[in-house]
């Protein structure tokens, strides 16, 4: 791989992201070649921290994540590590900032490149933006700007972000993160729709019933509980990860694995997006909040939660496009805070199509995506004894071998920033879109707030409310997992 050069400025370089993941991402990069020699790292944030403590907080993150390794590449590779002490909202920092990138810029070679990574409060992203352009920060090479979720809080709010992002980057230059992006199996939806005959056939909506994708999540809210309760599942986990993996099960095929045609591809299912009125939302939606237990506290009870809070800790509903090769088919989604297990997995069920053999059960391609990477096939066979069916599953699994090989969601992402691939970043077309959708239900959702309604309680570790079985378009419909 060929060492790139940069200079990339971290905002909230003292932070947990950069700690867990963006330092050791980084790490192995640089073992891997892609930078090496001259690259300089500039963590930024309000903590009083020098260089040499900041280099030390990076080998402590290395170490966290990789156990040992070795110690003379650790040591060359946290050299490249600078710190400044910076308050976003403080025009003089800026300036302070540039003269340290142009320096290092001279010292490592980096030929005016630069790469930004807001990792950090989002309420700050607007404001470094326009600092950025006011003082110039950009350097004479490529530029690019890295930016975490969430991206607004709402179609309004994620409007005046990018308008503030527009001032010194263009489209192209930004790399919206989805970390659902850079997993392994989501990266697999597409190779597995589109290079197997036998499933690119049976890919429409003629043969599929309906599309159910899970993200459960066994822990609760923990610590976030401030931001959490302004939030909620909808625009936590479905605003983003779950419309991308959506959107990659219904898109139409690109014209080529270009990140320009994916992303046409992606834009032209979106427009077709159904935007839910309040009738759908009350038909097609269940949400709730989990309760407590003897040993755990309920939603509402948690520090930081408002304990009138009507904020979502799950999710259930559905999403059709009207183009596409899924076009009318009904997509079910749920996820939430703590539920059974950690686990998120799609579900493809199809039609019932046995003809001489009456009802069976149904074909169902699932693919799971985390804890486990796997796609399986459930098919009807025959019993051994007697005429019936039974039924079995056919997985494609990775050893644990190939498990440990699979890189960290964050490496990929930030290996696509270096290398300008886009391809598994969310462009604003498709965000907006995103947006459109949430704020509709939000809106449903304020109004039955307003006349009465709350979130349903729902018994934690289990799958949420029942009621969210009542979500389904068809009558026989049901949730397979
Ligand atoms: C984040 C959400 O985007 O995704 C969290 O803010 C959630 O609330 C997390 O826990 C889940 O990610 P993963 O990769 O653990 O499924």
């Amino acid at each position: 791989m060929n060492n790139i050069p940069t200079v990339m400025i971290i905002f909230g370089g003292s932070g947990d992201l950069a700690h867990r993941k963006i330092y050791p991402a980084l790490f192995n990069l640089y073992r891997s070649g892609l930078i090496h020699d001259n690259f300089a790292v500039i963590g930024t944030a309000r903590r009083p921290w020098s260089h040499e403590y900041l280099r030390g907080q990076v080998a402590d993150a290395v170490h966290e994540t990789y156990g040992e390794v070795d110690e003379t590449d650790l040591e060359a590779f946290a050299s490249h590590f600078y710190y400044q002490s910076h308050d976003v909202t403080n025009v003089e920092h800026y300036v302070t900032l540039k003269k340290l990138a142009q320096e290092l810029d001279e010292r490592y070679s980096c030929q005016g490149n630069r790469i930004f990574y807001m990792a950090m409060a989002p309420s700050f992203f607007g404001t470094i933006a326009e600092h950025i352009a006011d003082q110039k920060l950009t350097g004479s090479g490529f530029n690019r700007l890295v930016v975490e979720k969430p991206f607004g809080t709402s179609l309004e709010t994620a409007e005046v972000l990018n308008k503030q992002i527009n001032g010194s980057f263009d489209e192209e230059q930004v790399f919206r993160i989805d970390h659902y992006l850079g997993k392994e199996m989501v990266q697999n939806i597409l190779p597995l729709r589109l290079s197997n005959p036998m499933i690119k056939s049976i890919w429409n909506k003629d043969c599929i019933k309906n599309i159910q994708v899970t993200l459960a999540e066994r822990l609760g809210v923990e610590a976030r509980g401030g931001y959490y309760d302004a939030s909620g599942a909808m625009r936590d986990m479905v605003q983003n990860h779950i419309f991308q993996i959506i959107t990659l099960l219904a898109m139409p095929e690109p014209a080529s694995l270009a990140d320009t045609d994916i992303h046409a591809a992606k834009e032209a299912l979106l427009d077709s997006l159904e935007i839910p009125d309040e009738a759908e939302v009350a038909a097609g939606f269940v949400r709730g909040q989990y309760g407590g237990t003897e040993t755990t506290f309920a939603y509402t009870s948690e520090p930081n939660v408002d304990p009138e809070s009507k904020t979502e800790t799950f999710v259930a509903g559905r999403v059709k496009f009207d183009q596409g090769p899924l076009a009318g088919v009904p997509i079910y989604f749920r996820t939430g805070k703590e539920m059974k297990e950690k686990r998120t997995r799609i579900d493809i069920v199809l039609k019932d199509m046995a003809g001489i053999y009456g009802e069976t059960g149904e074909n169902s391609i699932t693919i799971e995506v985390d804890p486990a990477s796997e796609i399986c096939l459930t098919i009807n066979g025959k019993t051994i004894q007697g005429g019936g069916l039974r039924r079995e599953r056919l997985a494609y699994k990775f050893s644990p071998e190939e498990q440990a090989q699979v890189p960290d969601g964050y490496e990929r992402l930030i290996h696509d920033v270096f290398v300008n691939d886009s391809t598994n970043f969310t462009k604003w077309k498709e965000l907006k879109r995103y947006w459109e959708f949430v704020d509709a239900v939000e809106d449903a959702w304020q109004k039955q707030n307003e006349s009465g309604q709350k979130p349903l309680t729902y018994a934690p570790y289990k799958m949420g409310p029942a009621e969210s079985k009542q979500i389904f378009a068809n009558p026989t419909d049901h949730w397979i997992y």
